[in-house]
């Protein structure tokens, strides 16, 4: 039997990740941040100091990079040429880079290839830009959130970061390899107004009148 996966989409500063998080721990699923596997690359990247958005070098790279993910206690770790890009992945530099690595072919490939093993490890929920469109588009548990732009520029800020999510999600959307878009049987869910816990618990709710797994959500 394959495990569930609850896929949620959404451009920057959506809120998808802290409602993606609540929801993995309501429902004692697995947490999957995807994006921060597409951070992860644009590091050692600019580490070997090669131009993200360059094909040829970045390519390479994903030919040659030891690239792990486990699965404990919920979570995933990520092991890149052996260290743990965790720490790196949230800086100004990154979040310039991230955007041009992310729309080279062969590292989403590659990418999607380590998220679909995961279902084998874990019940997920998974959260990303192609989840519900590229990753798993079997999953019948598939969500797009989304706010006002400037709601979502504010989220950064108050994070204490500069991020140019505008122009972030326009390079995600009109990218040729998987561009941010909502799958066509995906429910959208508009995280403006309601806070992270509501959003949550009312994805919940869709879940299992979807039927998802009673035992699973009995975990609550
Ligand atoms: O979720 P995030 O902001 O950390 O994602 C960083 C970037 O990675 C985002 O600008 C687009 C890219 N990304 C992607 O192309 N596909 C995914 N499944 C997740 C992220």
């Amino acid at each position: 039997m394959l495990n569930p996966v609850v896929a949620i989409d959404g451009p920057a500063a959506s809120g998808k990740s802290t409602v993606a998080r609540k929801l993995a721990a309501l429902l004692n699923f697995t947490y999957v941040d995807t994006g921060a596997m597409y951070r992860a690359f644009a590091w050692l990247a600019l580490e070997q100091n090669l131009d993200p958005a360059d094909r040829v070098s970045v390519s390479g790279l994903v030919e040659r990079a030891k690239f792990d993910l486990t699965v404990s206690g919920g979570a995933v770790r990520m092991a890149l040429d052996g260290t743990d890009p965790a720490p790196f992945i949230r800086s100004e530099r990154i979040n310039a880079a991230v955007s041009k690595i992310a729309a080279i072919p062969e590292l989403r490939e590659r990418l999607v290839i380590e998220q679909r093993k995961l279902r084998n490890l874990a019940p997920l929920v998974m959260e990303g830009r192609d989840i519900g469109t590229v990753v798993f588009t079997d999953t019948v548990f598939k969500f797009f959130l989304d706010a006002d732009p400037a709601v979502r520029a504010s989220r950064r800020r108050q994070q204490g970061q500069t991020d140019a999510v505008a122009a972030r999600d326009q390079a995600d959307a009109a990218r040729a390899a998987a561009p941010l878009t909502m799958a066509a049987d995906a429910i959208p869910v508009d995280a403006t107004y309601d806070d992270a816990d509501q959003i949550a618990a009312k994805i919940l709710q869709i879940c299992r009148d979807r039927g998802l797994s009673a035992a699973k959500v009995e975990a609550l």
